[in-house]
């Protein structure tokens, strides 16, 4: 499918909770967010039905990114279930990584090709101050496990104040080349002022070639991360969603002020 400024649209990224098990400060406030309520949420039958339509419609990269998509419970489960549809190219999921030892396996076994893992530091009272929750030997642990079970490549998503030569970002950057990792740096964002930049080593932010839509955990279809425009796929149907959507997707992203980064997962 093209929208209107002749972008082909082939990549539609997930949100499956608006949950997390962590408190990154430039994502959550410390006491959390208002969540979605249960009945909100999409069940994965109906996300499966939003992805099989996606696929007919010319979808065939996929990502499940959350809040933290690995404390949906059953998400083996769901992975199966888009996975089986077939068509898809490249199914990944971005993660904090903190329960990635436990889920590596089963995710690959299910179908998920790779990962993006989340580090912005590799000093662990600094991972502590950032995340507010989080230990880093887990994540590293993850990050093995992740490479062990196959999921490949195996990127990290580093967020940085400025530059991509600030200290942490040097030292996640050294870890990478040692392990034999791909690093992103994205660049601290602002959905409510619009601020944001292109992804440092990715394709996020370059709006001129932006080929996504989003589906959020309660069900919008979004044609951009910095847009308050969204279908609601069990108001207007799956299809109708998509073709508004896709209709409307700006040529550039401006602000968006409904949606927070722990339910639109980045
Ligand atoms: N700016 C940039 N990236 C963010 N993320 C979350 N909040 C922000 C923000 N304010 C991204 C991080 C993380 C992913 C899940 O979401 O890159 O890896
Ligand atoms: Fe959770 Fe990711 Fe937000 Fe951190 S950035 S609070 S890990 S959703």
């Amino acid at each position: 499918m093209f929208d209107r400024y002749n972008r082909r649209i082939n990549y539609l990224r997930i949100s499956v909770t608006d949950r997390c098990n962590l408190r990154c400060v430039y994502c959550m406030p410390e006491k959390g967010v208002d969540l979605i309520s249960h009945h909100d949420i999409l069940t994965f039958e109906e996300i499966t039905e939003v992805v099989k339509t996606g696929v007919e419609l010319g979808i065939d990269k996929v990502r499940i990114t959350g809040g933290e998509p690995l404390v949906r419970r059953g998400i083996v489960d769901l992975v199966t279930m888009i996975s089986a549809i077939g068509g898809i190219k490249d199914l990944g999921m971005t993660t904090n990584g903190i329960f990635l030892d436990q889920f590596a396996k089963p995710l690959a076994e299910a179908g998920l090709d790779r990962v993006n893992i989340s580090l912005d530091t590799l000093d662990p009272k600094r991972f502590k101050e950032i995340t507010r929750l989080g230990d880093i030997n887990a994540v590293l642990q993850g990050i093995r496990s992740a490479k062990d079970a196959g999921l490949n490549p195996v990127k990290i998503n580093c967020v940085i104040k400025n530059s991509p030569r600030e200290e942490d970002a040097r030292q996640v950057a050294a870890f990478c080349k040692e392990n034999d990792l791909t690093v992103r740096f994205i660049k601290e964002m602002d959905l409510e002022t619009g601020v944001f930049s292109k992804v440092i080593g990715g394709e996020g932010g370059h709006c001129a070639v932006c080929n996504r839509l989003r589906l959020t955990a309660n069900g919008k279809i979004k044609p951009c991360l910095f847009s308050d425009l969204e279908f609601d796929v069990r108001d207007l149907g799956v299809r109708q969603a998509y073709f508004d959507a896709l209709g409307l997707k700006p040529k550039s992203g401006t602000e968006n002020t409904v949606n927070k980064f722990c339910n639109i997962g980045g």
